[in-house]
């Protein structure tokens, strides 16, 4: 089996849920506190690695209590953290999100992430057929150097360029799969999308980063739509009842990595991360929410009543 390698960040999510959202210069009541563990880096490593495929995150964490309690639950989930360095002088990656109505708005401070740098990303075991994956929560010129570093061993190189950031012409390059929704695409390709727009829009602005590339846009409840050589795929979203979106995105990209490195087709891929994502928006928190292989498979293929699987 091969491997997946995630470079990114590492945070501890401070959530406060309300009933609805405060505007600008409002203050409203919460309901609860709650600390998750998250960063999409993280995620991702985590949504892979319980869907049983080895899977090692590169990353750094702050010497802070935040630090440890993220390595210890990492570690539970089977996540290989021999490449997520301890730094002194710095704290742990931090977002603070406010969820109401199942929406969510999130402020990330990076610390230990923003430190996350090209000789951490040497990754001597990387082989071929192996997949590494990276976000934008980590500094963009990491990034160039564990894909370049990817590439030469001949992996498959998956972006998840969020939050959106314009990029250089070198990272994306050596990018293969991007993975990405409307405003990151819009921020790529230098021009504005909304998650109603056509295929042909999207296909218009995917062309514009490279040909040759599979671009995955992910259109939360629609599902999403996967761009093969210019051709669309529609892969439609599940009906579910969504508590916290949190991580969402991330299940998705942790589990396609995990799923084209035990050699499933993309559109088989593409389908189970889409189910995968279906579970996680149902439960709260980030790195908590990521599903196991027998949860997804029961929605791929639920039993009939009275039938047991
Ligand atoms: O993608 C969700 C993640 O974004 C959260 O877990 C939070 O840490 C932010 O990085
Ligand atoms: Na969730």
């Amino acid at each position: 089996m091969k491997h997946v390698f995630v470079a990114g960040s590492i945070n501890m999510d401070v959530v406060a849920t309300a009933e609805r959202h405060p505007r600008i210069g409002e203050t409203v009541a919460g309901e609860a506190v709650l600390y998750f563990p998250g960063g999409k880096g993280a995620n991702q490593a985590v949504a892979s690695a319980k869907l049983g495929v080895p899977t090692t995150l590169i990353g750094r964490l702050g010497m802070d209590a935040f630090g440890e309690e993220l390595r210890a639950f990492l570690a539970a989930q089977g996540v290989d953290l021999t490449s997520v360095k301890t730094t002194a002088g710095t704290h742990s990656g931090t977002a603070i999100i406010t969820i109401a109505n199942a929406d969510n708005t999130i402020v990330v401070v990076p610390g230990a992430n923003g430190l996350v740098d090209a000789r951490d990303v040497t990754v001597p075991n990387l082989v071929k057929g192996d997949v590494a994956v990276s976000q934008f929560e980590i500094p963009l010129p990491t990034i160039t150097a564990f894909f370049r570093r990817a590439r030469a061993a001949g992996a498959t190189t998956i972006l998840n360029p969020a939050p959106a950031k314009q990029a250089d012409r070198a990272l994306l390059d050596l990018v293969d799969i991007l993975i990405l929704n409307e405003t990151e695409l819009g921020a790529l390709a230098g021009t504005e999308l909304r998650d109603n727009d056509t295929p042909e829009r999207f296909t218009e602005a995917a062309r514009t980063l490279g040909h040759g590339k599979i671009v995955c846009v992910t259109l939360g409840k629609r599902g999403v739509l996967a761009l093969v050589q210019g051709q669309p795929l529609l892969v439609p979203g599940r009906e579910v009842k969504a508590v916290d979106t949190t991580g969402a995105g991330d299940c998705f990209v942790g589990a396609l990595a995990a799923q084209l490195a035990i050699g499933k087709q993309l559109g088989d891929a593409l389908t189970y991360a889409n189910a995968a994502a279906s579970i996680c928006v149902q439960r709260m928190g980030a790195a908590p929410s990521m599903p196991t292989a027998d949860e997804v498979d029961a929605v791929l293929s639920p039993s009939r009543p009275g039938e047991s699987r």
